[in-house]
């Protein structure tokens, strides 16, 4: 069904962290049979499989990934079309891109994904938030490949949901998924839309970073405790705490993941030694 492939490709080039050694193999498929195509191929022949989207959550070791990275980010995976007052989106949407249609359709409660650097599989996967909204809240149903390489579809009440996390599309690969909202109007939208730009512009580093790093603690924010604990500017080689938002490590430059993740050991380290609270890492490495 199309696509493309390559051998050692470097993650770095697909995170936003540009941070991340190679890929042994790379494939971008373009159409959902070829992406399931690919899927039993590769477990026929015992290769481990990881997904990549926008790869704004992630920290890939230096040493890069054995096996296969498959990223579905073009040709169908990159629909977002609208029936019944619904989204029908492709895994390789962008957020952003879902919040426009949403909005040209007259459909609320989407605005905050117009501020979150990610593509709708990713942001499924981890039960992506802002702005007192996450993914599950506008779910009403997810496509994805299952077990025995045949497409399936989930409604939101068979898929198990936490605050960042729906833990079941680790192993089994989405394609697609129907979004909801509510009706409401463009003006309403609008204000929505810009203030989760304002929010991010002005409480979030420009810098190269794969957003939050930790989960919040259940009594408060991990950036607030990163910022009272001092941490902010704390560096090691090029991977700084960023001074506008504690819970968010920068790249200022070729930092390598060995640096962020002994940037992320001692910021664990004081946090525990400081406060007796165990950080929680909400970025995947
Ligand atoms: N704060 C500080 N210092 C800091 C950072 C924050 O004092 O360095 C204070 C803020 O002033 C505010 C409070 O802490 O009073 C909360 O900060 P913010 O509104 O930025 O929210 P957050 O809890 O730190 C969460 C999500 C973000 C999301 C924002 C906005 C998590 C781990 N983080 O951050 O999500 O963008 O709310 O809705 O849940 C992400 O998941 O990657 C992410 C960036």
């Amino acid at each position: 069904g199309g696509g493309t492939a390559k051998l050692y490709e470097p993650m770095g080039r697909h995170t936003t962290f540009l941070i991340g050694g190679p890929a042994q193999y790379w494939v971008e498929p373009h159409t959902v049979a070829g992406f399931a195509e690919v899927v039993r191929y590769l477990r026929s022949a015992s290769v481990p499989i990881r997904v990549i989207g926008r790869g704004s959550n992630l920290l890939v070791k230096d040493g890069g990934i054995r096996g296969a990275v498959i990223h579905p980010s073009k040709g169908e995976f990159e629909d977002v079309r609208v029936e019944n007052g619904q989204l029908i989106a492709g895994v390789g949407a962008r957020l952003k891109k879902i919040a426009s249609a949403a909005r040209n359709a007259g459909i609320g409660g989407l605005e905050w994904m117009e501020g979150v650097p990610g593509n709708l599989g990713g942001a499924i996967r981890m039960n992506a938030g802002a702005m007192g909204t996450e993914m599950s809240d506008n779910i009403v149903s997810v496509r994805f490949i299952a077990a025995d390489g045949s497409i399936q579809e989930k409604p939101l009440s068979e898929i198990q949901h936490q605050y960042r996390s729906i833990p079941e599309f680790e192993e089994r690969y989405i394609v697609g998924a129907v979004l909801k909202g509510k009706p409401a109007t463009t003006e309403e939208i609008d204000v929505g839309l810009n203030a989760s730009r304002v929010k991010r512009r002005t409480s979030q580093p420009v810098g190269a970073s794969a957003g939050c790093i930790f989960k919040n603690p259940q009594l408060c924010g991990a950036g607030k405790l990163v910022d009272d604990l001092g941490l902010k500017g704390r560096r090691v080689g090029n991977a700084v705490v960023s001074q506008v938002h504690g819970n968010f490590i920068v790249n200022e430059g070729g930092a390598t993941a060995r640096e962020v993740l002994d940037l992320i050991g001692e910021i664990k380290e004081v946090a525990q030694h400081e406060r007796g609270v165990q950080l929680e890492l909400e970025v995947k490495v």
